[in-house]
């Protein structure tokens, strides 16, 4: 799989497999994140790969699923197999979003390319979760990355009315609007 293609098939994905994602391909991500793009090249970011039971099935609800669907979000045997937590490290720097989605959008390409899916999470209950994770107040948690084997497929598809809504089509397939290039080419 070339960079493009993963770039081109990436798609969120919001209901996984089961399957137990390997220790060694988490690490390979983080790897991933590690070598990211950062702003005067500070890296203020760490990482919490989360793959235990237990805090998985805390940190679950305190997210939300697909915010434009009825019935996006996975249910109890489609749940992530293990998040990444990106977090922000205030001794280094005190704002951390553009940083965050360089490391994001890394791992989501490594993930790609290794047929591991996943979705950007933005819509958490930081707080909440930080309290989970035990990060005092030196960490800031920018987002969580979802992850595990898709038990669900996505497309994107051209944008008709300027709608930028996804939908499940009959087949059970989200589809997902993107802007044609006439429109983003000024
Ligand atoms: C900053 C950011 C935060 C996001 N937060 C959430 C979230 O909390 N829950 C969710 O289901 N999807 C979330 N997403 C996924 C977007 O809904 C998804 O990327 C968008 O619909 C486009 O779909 P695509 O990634 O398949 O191209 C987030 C994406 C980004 C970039």
């Amino acid at each position: 799989m070339t960079v493009y293609e993963a770039i081109m098939n990436r798609r969120t994905i919001r209901k996984f497999t089961q399957e137990p994602l390997k220790r060694d391909d988490l690490l390979k991500l983080v790897d991933c994140a590690r070598m990211a793009a950062y702003g005067a090249n500070t890296q203020p970011l760490k990482f919490r790969i989360v793959d235990d039971e237990d805090t998985m099935d805390k940190i679950f609800p305190k997210t939300k699923w697909a915010a434009m669907l009825e019935d996006g979000a996975p249910a109890e045997d489609e749940r992530p197999t293990a998040y990444i937590a990106v977090i922000g490290d205030t001794s280094i720097k005190k704002t951390f979003e553009t940083d965050a989605g360089a490391a994001v959008t890394n791992m989501m390409l490594a993930a790609e390319e290794m047929g591991i899916a996943s979705c950007w999470m933005g819509a958490i209950d930081r707080d909440a979760i930080k309290r989970i994770l035990e990060l005092d107040d030196s960490y800031e948690l920018v987002y969580i990355l979802a992850l595990g084997y898709p038990a669900q497929r996505s497309r994107a598809v051209e944008m008709k009315d300027g709608s930028t809504k996804y939908y499940l089509d009959d087949d059970g397939v989200l589809n997902v609007p993107k802007r044609s290039m006439d429109e983003v080419l000024i």
